[in-house]
C-alpha cells in the first residue's frame, strides 16, 4: 500500500467531504440563499439582513462554499461562481436525496436490525420528486397521454407529492380538471380546477363508485412512483385492487423504476452509481419496494389491465432505461 498516512487519509476523507458538500448545496437552495445570490453580487451583511441570517454564521457558511468553488467572496460581496450557477437545474435531486432522505441514511444500522423502517421527510420528498419528474416522468406521461383514444375530462393523480406534476400537466389541458391525492398533499390548491386531498390513495380509491355509460373512460389516473409505496405499505393485493379500481373508471398511467441493482452495465453508468445506487438503498430500508418490470407486467395482467403503450425516458436525460411509463386500459377495452 503506497503513500503517506496523510495521503491515504485524504483519499478516505473524500466521501465525508462530499457528504458535507451535498448538505451544503441542499441548504444553499433551501435557505433562499441561492435564489438571492443568483440575481448578482450582494454584500454579505445585506444578504444576512434580507434573509434574517445571523451574519457570523452566514459568513462561515459562505466561506465554506467559497472553498468548495460554489460562491465567490470578494470585497465583502458574495456571488455565484460558474460552477455554482451550473447547479440550478439540479436543485430537485438535492431536495429529494438530501432534503428528503438525509435522515434515512443516518438510520441504516437501526433499519438493518429492524423491526422499524427508516424514516424520511415526506413533504420534501414530494417537492424533490415532482421537481425531478419535470425532466423525466412528466414528458413520459405527456407521451403516454398522446396514446389515449380521447383527451380525458378529469385527471386524478395518486401520490401527487407537492402537486407540481398535476398542476404542470393541466397547464397543457386547460379544460381538464384534476384531483391530487397524497399523504402529504398541499393544504391548498394554487389554481381553480385542481383539488388536493391529504389521504391514502387506496382509501380514496375504495370510495370510488365504478363509472358507467358515457362517464366510463373519462378519467385518467396517474400513479407516478406510487405503486412501489403501496406495495410495501399494504402488499401486492392492495396494488392489484388499486389498478383494478382505476381501470373501472378510465385509463391509468403508471411510472415505475425497473429494479436492476445487479446489472453491471447500469451500475457502471454515471447515473447508475450517482443516483440509482443510493435510490435503491433508500428503498431497501424505507417503507417502499422496487420491483423489476416483469413483476409489474404480471401484476397489471392480474388486475385485468392491458398495456396500451410503454415508454422510457429520453436518453439525453437518463440513458439507463430504468424509468418506465405504462398506459393501462381494461382488458377488452384497449381503445
Ligand atoms: C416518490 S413521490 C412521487 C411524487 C410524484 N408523483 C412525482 O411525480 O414525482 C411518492 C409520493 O407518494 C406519496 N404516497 C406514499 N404512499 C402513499 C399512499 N398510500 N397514498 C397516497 N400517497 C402516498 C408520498 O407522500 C409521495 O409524495
Amino acid at each position: 500500500m503506497g503513500g503517506t498516512f496523510e495521503a491515504r487519509l485524504v483519499e478516505a476523507l473524500q466521501p465525508i467531504r462530499n457528504f458535507a458538500l451535498a448538505q451544503g448545496i441542499y441548504h444553499l437552495f433551501n435557505s433562499g440563499l441561492y435564489e438571492r445570490v443568483s440575481s448578482g453580487p450582494i454584500k454579505v451583511i445585506e444578504l444576512a439582513e434580507e434573509l434574517a441570517f445571523d451574519p457570523q454564521r452566514a459568513t462561515g457558511f459562505l466561506q465554506y462554499l467559497a472553498n468548495e468553488g460554489i460562491v465567490l467572496l470578494q470585497d465583502e460581496c458574495v456571488s455565484l461562481t460558474a460552477a455554482g450557477r451550473e447547479l440550478a437545474p439540479f436543485r430537485p435531486w438535492y431536495e429529494l436525496l438530501v432534503g428528503g432522505y438525509a435522515e434515512t441514511f443516518q438510520q441504516i444500522t437501526e433499519a438493518l436490525r429492524g423491526p422499524d423502517y427508516a424514516t424520511r421527510n415526506g413533504p420534501m420528498i414530494g417537492v424533490g420528486s415532482c421537481g425531478i419528474s419535470e425532466y423525466d416522468a412528466f414528458p413520459l406521461v405527456h407521451e403516454l397521454m398522446a396514446e389515449l383514444p380521447a383527451p380525458p375530462k378529469f385527471i386524478t393523480d395518486f401520490g401527487c407529492g407537492d402537486g407540481a406534476f398535476l398542476t404542470g400537466l393541466l397547464e397543457s389541458y386547460p379544460s381538464v380538471s384534476g384531483l391530487g391525492v397524497d399523504l402529504f398533499a398541499p393544504a391548498e390548491s394554487p389554481v381553480d380546477g385542481i383539488r388536493f386531498l391529504m389521504k391514502n390513495a387506496t382509501d380514496y380509491a375504495r370510495s370510488l363508485v365504478p363509472a358507467t355509460g358515457a362517464d366510463r373512460g373519462e378519467t385518467l389516473f396517474l400513479a407516478v412512483f406510487l405503486l412501489q409505496e403501496v406495495l410495501e405499505q399494504e402488499g401486492r393485493p392492495a396494488v392489484v385492487e388499486l389498478v383494478r379500481t382505476a381501470l373501472a373508471n378510465g385509463h391509468l398511467a403508471v411510472v415505475e423504476v425497473d429494479y436492476k441493482p445487479t446489472d453491471p452495465s447500469i451500475m457502471k453508468n454515471g447515473l447508475g452509481l450517482g443516483y440509482y445506487n443510493p435510490y435503491n438503498l433508500l428503498h431497501a430500508i424505507t417503507e417502499q419496494r422496487l420491483e423489476p418490470e416483469e413483476f409489474w407486467l404480471r401484476l397489471f395482467e392480474e388486475a385485468g389491465a392491458v398495456v396500451v403503450a410503454r415508454r422510457t425516458v429520453n436518453s439525453q436525460v437518463d440513458s439507463t432505461g430504468l424509468e418506465i411509463g405504462f398506459l393501462l386500459a381494461p382488458a377488452g377495452n384497449e381503445h
